[in-house]
């Protein structure tokens, strides 16, 4: 079978009202699994990654490591890869511009192959994405580069050396190219001011599996041995803290009563208390995260994101979708990217009651009673709170945009239907 089985995008077609219940389990997650794919071109031999999520950006992934000679097979729920002698050809430029997480490849090669040339990862609708911090940090560790127009040309001739790192920014993309560099550099590398997001956890304990010597895991100061030769292992993806975010926040708006399974509880404290105070009981047990609604939807007043453990940008949208039906003003700040409030214009859409007050912070209204619409999704996460508020919303809602969908969900409407929604994509 084809590693990258296509996928069919359209539409997905909900019908409201309905308050979800039942037990659904919590796919693999995303973030986790690209840089520890990116991580097995380290790696001698064959690593098999359990539960590692059937989504299109694991897909296109799995596709650019087979165009630099890797070897890839499914086995039930997770994927095998093997790289051995890998080279950088040229990569598919769709592969590098259509994905952002790509750009995790670069430390990766560069510590393989000592050079990488590749197309210039594209910024998205959420933001610019600059990468002057992967860059930087890659420049101190013996990496030279140069830019021509819309590709990044690096050249480390005499190998990688460790470094002492300092991160302006708790960069989870310079984090873990930083990490994937200095694993099996010259020398030891430290890292001050390391993004502590759960994913770079992950891709550590994954490397350490491996036979990499880091220490200061899920701290922000990172202290990496290199080492000379990584062996592959068997590790389980952890399961997706926004995946399981975004059905707990379906589940409340619905006023419905669901089990995650296998939800990554210790992972989700800002997002279970948020929930709480929004009207939610959650209790974590030894199957997941138990979710009931207490009836009443109220306003938490504020929801401001930040880096881990603070509320994760990445429920910003979903949470929006919510609170425009809670009792209650409701200001949002986003403060990771600068452009996260596509989604309010399709909400508007809906009926619901949205202020934009600056370019980082709106102010929902509440109480709205959303009615269901043709919307259209332009990013994964937007897209992803427009199914939300389907949920939500009297009558039928068309999303279309299912394409951004699909990058980080394996499959919503089959998820959502095991909790009895009345949802299904054409
Ligand atoms: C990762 O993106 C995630 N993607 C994002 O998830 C997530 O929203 C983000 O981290 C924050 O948690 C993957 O892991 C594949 P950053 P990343 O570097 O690494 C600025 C999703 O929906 N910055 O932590 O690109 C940047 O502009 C996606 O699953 C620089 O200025 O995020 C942003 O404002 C969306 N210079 C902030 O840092 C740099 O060199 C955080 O970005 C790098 C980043």
């Amino acid at each position: 079978m084809s590693a990258i089985p296509e996928r069919a995008t359209g539409e997905i077609h909900i019908r409201g009202g309905v308050r979800l219940q039942g037990k659904v389990k919590v796919q693999g997650s995303k973030n986790a699994a690209l840089p520890i794919l990116a991580a097995t071109i380290l790696v001698e031999g064959e690593s098999c990654l359990k539960d590692c999520p059937k989504i299109s950006d694991v897909y296109r992934m799995l596709r650019l490591l087979q165009s630099l000679g890797g070897h890839v097979r499914w086995e039930g729920e997770g994927v095998c890869v093997s790289t051995g002698s890998i080279t950088t050809q040229d990569m598919p430029e769709d592969a590098i511009t259509g994905m952002r997480s790509s750009l995790c490849l670069l430390g990766a090669l560069l510590a393989k192959c000592g050079s990488i040339v590749m197309e210039y990862p594209g910024g998205c609708v959420i933001g610019e994405r600059p990468i002057n911090l992967h860059l930087q940090a890659l420049e101190q560790m013996g990496v030279h580069f140069c830019e021509e127009e819309d590709r990044i040309c690096g050249q480390a001739p005499e190998g990688l050396h460790g470094a002492d790192i300092s991160l302006a920014l708790p960069s989870v993309g310079a984090t873990e190219n930083i990490i994937l560099a200095a694993v099996t550099a010259r020398g030891r590398t430290r890292i001050s001011g390391a993004a502590r997001e759960p994913e770079v956890e992950a891709l550590c304990r994954y490397l350490n599996a491996c036979g990499a010597r880091i220490d200061g895991i899920g701290s922000s100061r990172l202290e990496i041995q290199g080492v000379r030769l990584l062996h592959g292992a068997c590790y389980r993806i952890p399961a997706d803290r926004i995946v399981a975010g975004t059905y707990l926040y379906a589940a409340l708006g619905t006023r419905g009563c669901i089990l995650l399974e296998q939800a990554p509880c210790r992972h989700m404290q800002a997002v279970i208390r948020m929930a709480e105070r929004m009207g939610a009981i959650c209790q974590e047990t030894g199957e997941g995260l138990y979710v009931q609604s207490l009836g009443e939807l109220i306003s938490p007043g504020v929801i401001r994101t930040g880096g881990y453990p603070g509320f994760p940008t990445d429920m910003q949208s979903v949470a929006l979708a919510v609170c425009t039906m809670a009792q209650g003003e409701t200001r949002i700040e986003e403060r990771i990217f600068e452009n996260r409030f596509r989604v309010a214009d399709p909400l508007r859409q809906m009926g619901a009651d949205i202020q934009q007050l600056d370019s980082h912070s709106l102010l929902v209204c509440g109480n709205s009673l959303l009615r269901g619409q043709r919307v259209e999704a332009c990013e994964l996460r937007g897209g992803a709170a427009l199914v939300v508020a389907g949920l939500l919303a009297e009558g039928e809602t068309i999303v279309t945009g299912c394409e951004f969908i699909e990058r980080g969900y394996g499959n919503i409407c089959k998820d959502l239907r095991e909790l009895g929604a009345r949802i299904y994509s054409v």
